[in-house]
């Protein structure tokens, strides 16, 4: 059993990890904390509630954490997630609030109670994680790993350079690439490869009540990426979780751009280690059709329940 705590700004992919992790059992949630990110925080953390009991994860803590960026304006994804954040799915509205307290702290003091156990997945903009490495830096001794979806050593999303949750927060990334883990980096060049084809949705729409959440959350998101169809991003990195060896992974020195006019947010990322200091292992391939046959098991065997 592998614990998790999952920071996310749900957000349609993030949804979709989270219903990967409802339908592993091999993974046990311990938390999730919320982040201002796609939409705003009010309604990152209420999808977070929404989801937690639409996929029957029970009494796991939702954490509210950083509305903004550390030091920059706000950069948000309607566009791309919805009004909501969740597209077109529309879930019913919890019924159970969220857990008292800060995300940030909620994050130091569970790493801090089970040192060496829980693996940190974000898969939104690194705001909450970069305050909990400077208010307790032993976080990068007590977490198992570190893993997150953001960056790219190849091309932006949001603009040329910088993939959405580099862009949204470049300074906290940067914080949190160099606070002296190794961080499991799944980037653009690997998720714009976990496409959702026309053939992958034929076979979310028998799933039953899960099927109210992937299909139109999904479809919504091919209708409007600018990257040839909905490719589940933030899914890697709990993929990454569940077997790490669906990816290559490369070793490199990866330093996000804080000073660029234009590209503010890009991950530049030097395989070559040519200051001999690798921060990061980079994903650098997935292994596709082992990928959605985990992902589709995982749902299938969800929707089943
Ligand atoms: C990332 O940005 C967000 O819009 C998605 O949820 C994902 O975490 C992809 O660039
Ligand atoms: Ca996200």
């Amino acid at each position: 059993m592998t614990k998790v705590l999952i920071d996310c700004d749900p957000g349609i992919d993030d949804a979709l990890a989270l219903a990967l992790v409802a339908g592993t059992p091999a993974l046990e949630l311990v938390g999730i904390t919320t982040v201002g990110g796609n939409v705003d925080l009010a309604l990152t953390t209420a999808n977070a509630l929404a989801l937690r009991e639409f996929l029957d994860l029970g009494d796991v803590p939702v954490v509210p954490g950083s509305a903004g960026a550390l030091v920059r304006d706000t950069v948000r994804a309607a566009d791309v997630h919805g009004l909501s954040g969740l597209g077109d799915a529309v879930l019913p509205p919890a019924t159970r609030p969220v857990s008292d307290g800060h995300a940030v702290d909620f994050i130091v003091e569970t790493l801090r109670a089970a040192p060496g156990e829980i693996t940190l997945v974000a898969i939104g903009p690194l705001t909450n994680i970069a305050l909990a490495v400077r208010r307790e830096p032993r976080v990068v001794e007590w977490a198992r790993d570190f893993v997150i979806m953001g960056g790219s050593f190849t091309r932006g999303n949001t603009n040329p350079a910088a993939e959405f949750n580099m862009l949204a927060d470049p300074e906290a990334a940067a914080i949190a690439f160099d606070a002296g883990w190794t961080v499991k980096m799944l980037g653009l060049d690997v998720t714009l490869t976990a496409m959702v084809t026309s053939e992958l949705l034929d076979r979310m729409r028998p799933l039953g009540r899960l099927s109210e959440l992937l299909v139109p959350a999904a479809q919504f998101y091919g209708l409007v990426t600018a990257d040839g169809g909905p490719a589940i991003h933030d899914a890697c990195a709990v993929a990454y979780v569940i077997d790490p060896s669906l990816f290559t992974c490369v070793p490199a020195r990866v330093n996000v751009e804080t000073a660029g006019r234009y590209t503010s947010g890009m991950t530049v990322t030097d395989f070559k280690l040519r200051d001999g200091r690798p921060n990061a292992q980079v994903a650098t391939s997935l292994d596709v059709k082992r990928f959605w046959d985990m992902v589709l098991g995982a749902y299938e065997g969800l929707g089943e329940r």
